[in-house]
């Protein structure tokens, strides 16, 4: 059944990878599933909220009919969705793996092996959780994840502030049980005010009512 914490409000949940085309058959994409972007969109449901879930390529599908589910291939179909959903909601979550760069421009035809090198020329793509976090209002809230290899932490807090988000969630590619592909994850949550909180490795649907719940407290927490 729905519980009702999050009644009357919408959620937006990124999820998945990017794909950024090279020439018609080739793409640069990441290893995301979607399972943990799609496990917070079912709990942010569970919890009543009106959630829009724009994912990357994936082989999922939402638990319940009422999320809608906006499908997008690139970094910047993924931004330009957000950016029109952003306005409405009260809780945004970016938890997809989207691609740094792109290729400058996607060549129309297949690309054929000649030389024994290539250059592929790149440019950067929009950050969404950073433009989400500048165009942020009082009554929003915007979560961020971090999925590191090293220097976890700082890289955590980094992220934090640069992209002005509310929480950062961080996981690990140094725990097997953790990121990528895998039912399960095991996080660590950093507040904008300095709070941090460790979870072990749960599923994924496990830590996603749990990073919900984090942010229900947050949300309704008195403003000091
Ligand atoms: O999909 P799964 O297989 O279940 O795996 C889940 C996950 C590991 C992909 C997920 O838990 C996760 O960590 N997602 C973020 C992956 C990532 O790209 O992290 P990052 O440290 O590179 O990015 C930091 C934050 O900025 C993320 O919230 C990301 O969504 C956001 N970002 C990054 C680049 C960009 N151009 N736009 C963004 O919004």
């Amino acid at each position: 059944f729905r519980q009702l914490a999050l009644a009357g409000k919408t959620a937006l949940v990124t999820a998945g990878p990017t794909y950024e085309p090279i020439d018609p058959v080739r793409f640069i994409g990441n290893h995301s599933s979607g399972k943990m972007g799609f496990a917070l969109a079912n709990a942010l449901y569970l919890q009543g909220a009106a959630v829009q879930l724009v994912s990357g390529p994936t082989a999922l599908q939402p638990a319940y009919e009422g999320i809608e589910l906006i499908r997008v291939q690139t970094a910047q179909q993924m931004y330009e969705a957000c950016i029109s959903a952003f306005p409405a909601a009260a809780i945004a979550v970016m938890s997809a793996a989207v691609a740094d760069y792109r290729p400058v421009e996607a060549a129309p035809e297949k690309i054929k092996k000649t030389g024994s090198g290539m250059e592929l020329q790149l440019v950067k793509t929009p950050d969404i959780l950073q433009s989400l976090g500048s165009l942020k209002q009082p009554h929003q809230f915007v979560a961020g994840f971090a999925l590191e290899t090293t220097n976890e932490t700082e890289h955590a807090m980094q992220k934090l502030r640069n992209k002005n988000a509310d929480m950062i969630v961080l996981n690990s590619l140094r725990n097997k049980e953790a990121g990528f592909g895998v039912d399960t994850n095991a996080i660590t949550i950093f507040d904008k005010d300095g709070g941090t909180t460790t979870h072990g490795v749960m599923p994924k649907d496990a830590v996603a009512a749990v990073i919900v719940e984090h942010i229900i407290q947050k949300l309704y927490a008195p403003k000091v």
